[in-house]
């Protein structure tokens, strides 16, 4: 979909489907009345007007008279005006969208003036309606020969204004283009079947990003990852015969090279079968959607690139298979990290930290500001927070309340859990340093204490584990059945306020 301003006096907008917004029980406003007053007369008698309710996500189409430069109008229902929240706004957008999908229409208007009735600022609404509208309009059809959505989708979005619009407008139209796209690449890529998403793939995909957007991307083979001494890594791939990578992206622009950067870790396991600690078959397929970690930090890239403020971030993805081979790591096997502590594989199933430990102390080489690692790391995080919130962990009790906060503004749920010292009891071996598995009970919470092993002290970390909300089971307004690029909203907005000297989007405001 294309996105542009168009400045031109309003008898002369000339569009599909013209958007406006009403509330339950109120006469649509935000500039619909004037508008009646005006070239859309029209509408002032039509049957559908009277229809509409301004119920929440409730879409109402008028079509206008034949000769009409504005073909129809799509009333969007925000449902009662104290209540509405930015989610609320989000949907009602995603549905409006569709319907104009659904009526395959070819351009879409937007007076911008349809904002002024609604409560947050010009600019966030802006933003939000941008990543709303291409993110319900989204499905995964690469490998579709027949039956796809994405030839129907409206072809250009026009924000229509009768004022050439301000300076902080047009960048909310680039940072709701960017981080719309990187959304939309962590789902592609999340949704991508292993097959295809092989971390050969995901490199090639982070080159070709790093050759767009002026990035340094460094690849690492599976021989140069041992002779780096990532022994916990390398007994993940060991078993496959799907070649590794280690991905480093590093967007430090010109005279920024050596500022100390935010570093991203994302767990990038293109396809976890267990290993010889083989998983069940049933729901194996979805386990290629274990690289959503590393397709959320390629997706938070992409939103960066669009983006006007430039800062250092560097990625750092392993990624791998997990497969049972005769080379396969096997349960009881203690290897070497390289942070130089020993740790027993006792269960092969649990994978994910196994190469996000070696990433964590690869990390220092960059003598980062802070880390934050995002994974599709346990059964167990799921089990306590449910399918729809990640949780967060860490050593630094400002980042972790930050990144709850920012999902919160981004439409992204993430709750804290704690860290104590204790639950490294779990993690004791008999013949190593420690072990990579404890008991069940708690699971989510000994797999982010064995990650703290590897990160020094004083250094701010935080953990996410995106196990529940990577992958959505039913579809909702902003996505359908499958990946959902969970993590690049929050990633985005945390840099974005950060380091970037951006006050962030106006989801602050
Ligand atoms: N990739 C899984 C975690 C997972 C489960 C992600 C469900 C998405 C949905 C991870 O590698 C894993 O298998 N974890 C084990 C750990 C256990 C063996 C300690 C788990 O959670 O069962
Ligand atoms: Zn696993
Ligand atoms: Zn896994």
């Amino acid at each position: 979909m294309q996105i542009s301003f168009r400045v031109e006096p309003r008898d002369e907008w000339r569009c599909d489907a013209l958007v406006f917004f009403g509330y339950e029980k109120e006469q649509p406003g935000g500039g619909l009345q004037s508008w009646m007053e005006g070239p859309g007369e029209w509408l002032e008698d039509s049957v559908a007007l009277a229809d509409f309710k301004g119920k929440a996500k409730e879409i109402t189409v008028a079509g206008g008279p034949s000769g009409s430069l504005v073909k129809r109008v799509v009333l969007v229902g925000l449902g009662e005006r104290g209540k509405l929240e930015l989610q609320g706004f989000r949907e009602a957008v995603a549905a409006a969208f569709k319907r104009c999908r659904d009526l395959e229409l070819g351009s879409v208007g937007l007076p911008v003036h349809a904002f002024d009735d609604i409560d947050w600022t010009l600019s966030l609404l802006l933003e939000e309606l941008l990543v709303s509208a291409v993110l319900g309009l989204y499905s995964y059809d690469e490998l579709k020969t027949r039956d796809t959505d994405q030839s129907k989708q409206p072809g250009e979005l026009l924000l229509f204004t009768q004022e050439p619009p301000a300076g902080a407008l047009e960048e909310a139209l680039a940072a709701g283009r960017s981080v719309g796209q990187g959304v939309i690449l962590a789902r592609d890529l999340t949704n991508a079947p292993s097959n295809r998403a092989t971390p050969t793939f995901l490199a090639d995909t982070a080159r070709r990003m790093g050759e767009e957007h002026g990035f340094s991307v460094t690849v690492y083979e599976p021989d140069q990852v041992e002779s780096m001494g990532m022994g916990a890594f390398a007994a993940v791939f060991r078993g496959s015969c799907e070649p590794a990578r280690l991905i480093v992206i590093d967007s430090a622009p010109a005279g920024h090279e050596q500022d100390q950067p935010i570093v991203l870790v994302g767990k990038g396991v293109t396809f976890d079968s267990g290993g010889l600690s083989l998983k069940p078959s049933a729901k194996m397929d979805e386990m290629k959607t274990d690289m959503a970690g590393a397709a959320a930090v390629l997706g938070f890239f992409q939103a960066l690139g669009g983006l006007d403020r430039r800062c250092r971030v560097v990625g750092i993805l392993p990624c791998t298979d997990n497969m049972p081979d005769c080379r396969a790591t096997k349960p009881g096997d203690v290897v070497t990290t390289m942070s130089g502590q020993t740790v027993e594989i006792v269960n092969t199933d649990a994978e994910g930290r196994l190469l996000l430990c070696d990433a964590l102390h690869f990390a220092r080489s960059f003598d980062p500001a802070l880390i934050v690692d995002i994974a599709t790391l346990t059964g167990a995080c799921v089990v306590a927070l449910g399918k729809h919130v990640a949780a967060v962990m860490g050593n630094d009790q400002e980042l972790v309340s930050q990144l709850q906060e920012i999902g919160d503004a981004v439409g992204e749920r993430i709750w804290p859990m704690p860290l104590w010292d204790f639950f490294f009891d779990e993690l004791k071996s008999e013949v190593a340093d420690m072990k990579n598995v404890g008991r069940r009970e708690g699971g989510a919470l000994h797999a982010a204490m064995f990650l703290k092993q590897f990160v020094d002290d004083g250094l701010p970390w935080a953990h996410l584990d995106i196990a529940g909300p990577s992958r959505a089971d039913a579809s909702t307004p902003l996505c359908p059945v499958g990946a959902t690029g969970f993590g690049v909203r929050t990633l985005t907005e945390m840099v974005r306020r950060k380091v970037c000297g951006d006050k962030g989007s106006a989801s602050q405001e």
